[in-house]
């Protein structure tokens, strides 16, 4: 296959989805597939077979429940991101892993709630770049400042809390319009109604406390708080001294030494207020299947899992991991095989995107189509450029990386409950999980088997 600067597009051949289903040994015989009248790929080998067969949508998928319902939002360097932590941890050494956790420190963060002077909760993100508050907080009146525009402050915005619309011109100048008008802290609310609040960017550091709300939010301030006069409290504290962690899990070669190494990796932390179950509970479960999975059989090369926290604020966790890599460890190091939104159920997203940085194909984007055109993989299977995920931490230093992202073909549009609390089991496929898990765990065994 030969490929272009221009992604490609691979169209490939709409065989059977029930790969689980196959009987072993493969090749035409007549299985009961093929009884029925299904298509049973010519191509698929015994190898990719000792690995599809065992891998379980229902145990993916029961994970992907576990990470969003039972933990929740896995938020970096929260208590949530350290259980999610500790649950891989558990399992991989259940699996007879030898696991080791990578802890790193994050940047300081800015948190805070927001409160009606009846108790009532406002949903609320600090951007950075927010003062904070003293401990208890600040109760102030709010002073309704339209768009935030010069000409829409007056003198009794001094020692309020300033409620500005987005709209029209950048946070950065709200922020600072309201700080020259006296105002003791900023609620800035979405002008689009969106299930949680945005996190603007607005410049600073600012010497005054400023928080992001929903347009519900915004409205239900407008119409309660404002219009009655009463105070809000609002709440905002530097989280200091943060910790994040990577779970590492090694097979070594069963025989060889220094030999090649293949990374699977896959970020378990989400962002706030999301449950984070395409975005990315599943790259997550797929890969502790193909732990569970590879552990048992003999191969020639080094496999390591990549667990990694802190990807969604900034890819900070496999930056590190890679960076605790020795020289020799990265010049043996083959390959990344980066799973992150692989389960997404949204009808529009058929496609199977294979993203390198540099848009052009590499060992692992082209084992994986050497993989799909074995086993029969139903999706089509992009070759696309773009970064934003872990697999970019590879790339730079020098490792092939693809990260594995199921998309809209043609358009490239991700879910729409992509970074919302709607990112939720409910659209989660368990099918989708499998094929994910079956390209990517029989193009890793292609690498590694003896
Ligand atoms: N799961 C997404 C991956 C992704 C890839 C999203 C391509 C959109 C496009 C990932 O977790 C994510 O949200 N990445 C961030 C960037 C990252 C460096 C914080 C993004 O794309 O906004
Ligand atoms: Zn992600």
């Amino acid at each position: 296959m030969k490929f272009g600067k221009k992604p490609v597009s691979v169209m490939l051949a709409a065989v059977l989805t029930a790969s689980s289903l196959y009987a072993a040994p493969v090749q035409f015989v007549q299985t009961a597939e093929a009884a029925e009248g299904k298509t049973v790929h010519p191509s698929l080998q015994a190898f990719d077979q000792k690995v599809i067969a065992r891998i379980n949508e229902d145990r993916m998928l029961e994970d992907v429940r576990y990470l969003t319902e039972t933990i929740g939002p896995r938020v970096t360097g929260t208590e949530a991101e350290q259980q999610a932590a500790d649950f891989i941890r558990e399992r991989l050494e259940s699996y007879g892993y030898t696991v080791e956790t990578q802890e790193f420190s994050i940047p300081d963060k800015m948190i805070g709630d927001l409160h009606t002077s009846n108790q009532q909760e406002i949903l609320i993100t600090i951007p950075s770049g927010s003062g904070s508050t003293p401990e208890e907080g600040i109760t102030a009146e709010l002073f309704d400042a339209g768009l935030g525009r010069t000409s829409d402050f007056t003198e009794d915005a001094a020692g309020k809390i300033a409620l500005i619309s987005r709209g029209d011109f950048t946070f950065a100048e709200k922020v600072t319009n309201a700080i020259a008008a006296g105002a003791a802290g900023v609620l800035i609310y979405n002008n689009v109604d969106l299930p949680a609040p945005m996190n603007p960017s607005i410049g600073g550091p600012y010497d005054i406390p400023v928080g992001s709300i929903t347009k519900a939010g915004g409205e239900a301030l407008l119409q309660d708080a404002l219009a009655k006069n009463k105070t809000v409290t609002l709440n905002v504290k530097r989280f200091e001294n943060a910790k994040s962690q990577n779970i590492i899990a090694t097979k070594q070669p069963n025989k060889g030494e220094d030999t090649d190494i293949v990374h699977i990796s896959a970020h378990f932390d989400s962002v706030p207020f999301a449950p984070g179950a395409s975005d990315n509970a599943s790259g997550t479960a797929v890969a502790l299947e193909l732990a569970r999975v590879l552990k048992s059989y003999p191969t020639d090369k080094e496999l390591r899992f990549a667990f990694v926290g802190a990807e969604e604020i900034g890819l900070v966790g496999s930056e590190y991991y890679v960076s605790q890599l020795s020289e020799n460890e990265i010049e043996r190091s083959i390959a990344n095989f980066n799973m992150d939104m692989v389960g997404t159920s949204w009808e529009k997203a058929t496609a199977i995107y294979m993203n390198t940085l540099d848009g052009q194909p590499n060992l692992v984007s082209e084992t994986a189509l050497a993989t799909a055109e074995r086993i029969g993989t139903v999706s089509e299977l992009v070759l696309y450029q773009r970064g934003s995920s872990d697999h970019v931490s590879f790339h730079d230093a020098g490792i092939p990386a693809v990260n594995f992202i199921r998309r809209e073909p043609g358009t490239a549009s991700l879910e729409p409950y992509y970074h919302t609390p709607l990112d939720t089991i409910e659209h989660i496929s368990a099918e989708r999980l499998k094929e994910a898990g079956d390209l990517v765990g029989a193009s890793v065994y292609s690498l590694i088997r003896k």
